[in-house]
């Protein structure tokens, strides 16, 4: 075991023992490779430098009271992985070799799982990107898959406690017949701007609207944005985000809890009418939301006005700690324990 400061990990990367890396050649994947260097050696005509052919997941393993180690719904990783190689035209990564991939990134590593008391967690990286060259814009011959991992903490420093966010129409994330719905690098990088310019002013993170309208709620920065409003659990539904696995999975505690659930358009001019709003993700878990600023149009939304979270998302955010941690049983069975 590591001696680590565990309980004050910020969602950051640290250097683990060991990484994991898979080549797609001559139209197969070959073995599992494992290397100690946090660096790759790649071609200079390489797609994935020059075209953006490369997406990513994020999943996380936690270990319980009972010392187990425990994935969370890794196969909708994976099958979100193969939607992204889809839409860029990349080899798909079989969940066969993801598994496989992920169950010995973590075993080399389970020095840096993070203990159960401390609340945090190993957050898993898999990374796709198009390793042969071209260039001609077209999709590469060769695909690299490269497993890191390393211990984190909140991605917001504040934790559970509530955030702000930004409306601003100065900057688009992604176009709505483009790639917001897949987990492509580019989207990301579209986003930088208006999150420095948050960051400037003070924000946690941006409220992207759709781009089409700037009139409906499209994703919350790194994480999608949830809504309660009496006894309803509602979530945008767009083509230009993407689907979360927090999220289908809090839509599903909802469901447990006796809430309804609405997965549809919401408008900004909704955000007035919502009892507790907050961002969901992997990384973000669940952040709630304290005030929404819309700049151009001069509007302010708040929530948690005693300065905590909102009951409903405090049950959430409760309930699916628990589920990943071991604490509740998995009686959806998310859960995957790996052998260490
Ligand atoms: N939206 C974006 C843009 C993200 O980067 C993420 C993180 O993966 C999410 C939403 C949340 O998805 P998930 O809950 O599957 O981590
Ligand atoms: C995640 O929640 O896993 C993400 O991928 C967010 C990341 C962009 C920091």
């Amino acid at each position: 075991m590591q001696n680590l400061d565990w309980a004050n990990l910020p969602f950051g990367y640290m250097k683990t023992n060991y990484n994991v890396r898979c080549y797609y050649r001559n139209g197969k994947w070959g073995e599992l490779e494992v290397s100690s260097s946090e660096y790759v050696s790649i071609h200079i005509a390489a797609t994935g430098l020059h075209y953006g052919q490369e997406a990513f997941e994020g999943l996380k393993a936690f270990k319980g009271k009972d010392g187990k180690v425990r994935v969370f719904r890794w196969q909708e990783n994976a099958k979100r992985l193969q939607n992204s190689s889809k839409g860029i035209m990349m080899a798909e990564v079989p969940d066969e070799l993801f598994k496989k991939a992920m169950d010995l990134v973590i075993k080399l590593n389970a020095d840096f799982i993070p203990p159960y008391e401390s609340g945090a967690s190993l957050y898993i990286r898999p990374l796709l990107y198009g390793s042969g060259a071209q260039v001609g814009v077209k999709p590469a011959n060769e695909y690299t898959l490269i497993m890191f991992v390393t211990p984190v903490g909140p991605y917001f420093k504040e934790g559970f406690k509530p955030v702000n966010m930004l409306i601003t129409r100065d900057f688009d994330r992604a176009a709505p017949l483009g790639t917001g719905s897949i987990k492509v690098g580019g989207n990301y990088a579209a986003s930088l701007r208006s999150i420095d310019k948050a960051h400037q002013l003070n924000f946690s993170n941006v409220l992207f609207l759709d781009a089409r309208e700037k009139k409906y709620i499209d994703e919350c920065g790194p994480a999608n944005f949830f809504a309660i409003k009496g006894d309803t659990y509602i979530t945008p539904e767009s083509k230009s985000i993407l689907p979360s696995i927090t999220n289908m999975s809090l839509l599903e505690l909802a469901k447990d809890l006796g809430l309804r659930v609405e997965r549809r358009p919401v408008l900004e001019t909704e955000l007035g009418d919502f009892d507790e709003v907050g961002a969901c993700g992997t990384a973000a878990v669940i952040s709630p939301i304290r005030e929404i600023v819309d700049m151009e149009n001069n509007k302010q939304y708040q929530y948690c006005k005693d300065g905590n979270a909102g009951k409903v998302s405090t049950i959430l955010y409760h309930k699916l700690r628990a589920i990943q941690y071991g604490d509740e049983s998995d009686t959806h069975n998310w859960v995957t324990v790996i052998e260490i």
